[in-house]
């Protein structure tokens, strides 16, 4: 008689553990061709706001690592960002046919409609299937999941990824907590159809998410909840609000935990990870993860020194600009994890291919 299976502990991991025992996918997988990212002109040092806040460039690089970071200039949105992204990721790639856009975003130009038919459009891709997707900081993981499921399905051959966000248009600018962290940006790769044994194939894609913490990271106003209250919104209600302490005790666990079972079901021992590329949160962030999955510093990329905290954007423009400068190269095996709102989170593993960043 087949026993009945012993009830989970724990209804959250009940929920998003996956079947570990699976192992990596066979045949079809979603291979990244091109990789391209932007940044605004505009730079705000820790200087500038230091003048505007009670805060200190020495308080924000110890307790952040961060010294500069871009901010988009009025009047500047955050298609803009994507289509200098997008356009760069097609240029990468060598051929600009692609038969779906999709863009995660915390920051889309307005509620209705979505952001990225605009952007396919202005890329010269009017027709193709267009969407936005909404993970907050794990965007890109996210997005990485969903290209990989239209190219499986067979929906689509080739899929430009973006993610963008201009977080800056949603701080509070008077809140340190948050004004000195995020920052604007964009990253973006061509997916194309191949197999899971060639250089730029994604391994198994582990994703999660826990709403019962979703008050950690919000903004409160601007939704349906408070539209159909038939209230205005409070004073601050609109701004993007943080739980910084417990967020950073989150993001730890769950980028540990994520990225130990990537690796796991890519095949691969953590010591084989010659670059973790994780969300660029805060630099204490990334040592303590590192650090306790065993991977030395040299071996981590890192960029949030220049760009802060970009949101969904920060991998694809870590990676971008890692390869671009030769710390990130062919064949390097990277292991990739993202966290933040939702709550959630994500980790992928990949062997980084023969591209040209742009
Ligand atoms: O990207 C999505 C996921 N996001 C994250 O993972 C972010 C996670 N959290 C963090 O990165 C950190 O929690 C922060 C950088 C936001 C804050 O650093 P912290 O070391 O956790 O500081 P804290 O919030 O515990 O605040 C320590 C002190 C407080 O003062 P008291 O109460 O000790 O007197 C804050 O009021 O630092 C104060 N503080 C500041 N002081 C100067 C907070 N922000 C600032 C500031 N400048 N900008």
């Amino acid at each position: 008689m087949t026993e009945p299976p012993a009830p989970a502990a724990d209804p959250v991991l009940a929920h998003h553990l996956p079947d570990a025992a699976a192992g990596p996918p066979r045949g079809r997988a979603a291979v990244i061709e091109g990789i391209g990212s932007y940044v605004p002109p505009g730079v705000v040092t820790n200087q500038d706001l230091e003048k505007r806040l009670d805060t200190s460039d020495e308080w924000i690089r110890t307790r952040t690592g961060i010294a500069t970071r871009h901010m988009i200039d009025p009047g500047t949105a955050t298609s803009d960002l994507a289509v200098e992204a997008g356009r760069r990721a097609l240029t990468s790639a060598g051929d600009p046919r692609v038969d779906a856009v999709v863009l995660a975003t915390t920051t889309p130009d307005q509620p209705c409609p979505a952001t990225a038919p605009d952007v396919a459009a202005r890329l010269g891709l009017a027709g193709v299937a267009a969407y936005d997707i909404a993970a907050v900081c794990s965007g890109f993981l996210y997005g990485l999941a969903t290209a990989s499921g239209l190219i499986a399905a067979g929906t689509a051959g080739r899929v430009l990824l973006i993610a963008a966000d201009a977080f800056t248009t949603l701080i509070d600018p008077q809140d340190r907590g948050t004004a000195v962290i995020f920052a604007d940006g964009a990253g973006a790769v061509v997916l194309r159809a191949g197999t899971a044994d060639e250089p730029g194939a994604l391994g198994p894609i582990v994703l999660g998410s826990d709403g019962t913490l979703s008050h950690l990271i919000e903004v409160p106003a601007g939704g349906s909840r408070q539209r159909s209250s038939g209230r205005a919104p409070e004073p601050g209600e609109e701004f993007f609000r943080m739980h910084g302490r417990d967020t950073y005790r989150h993001a730890v666990t769950h980028m540990l935990a994520a990225s130990g079972e990537a690796v796991a079901r890519a095949g691969w021992q953590l010591a084989d990870v010659d670059r973790l590329a994780a969300h660029q949160a805060n630099a204490r962030i990334l040592a303590t993860v590192a650090e306790r999955l065993g991977i030395p510093a040299e071996r981590q990329l890192s960029n949030i020194e220049r760009v802060g905290n970009t949101g969904g954007a920060s991998i694809p423009l870590l990676l971008a600009q890692s390869a671009a400068t030769g710390e990130l190269a062919a064949g390097h095996r990277v292991l990739l994890t993202a966290f933040g709102g939702g709550l959630a989170w994500g980790a992928t593993t990949l062997v980084w291919p023969e591209v040209k960043a742009l």
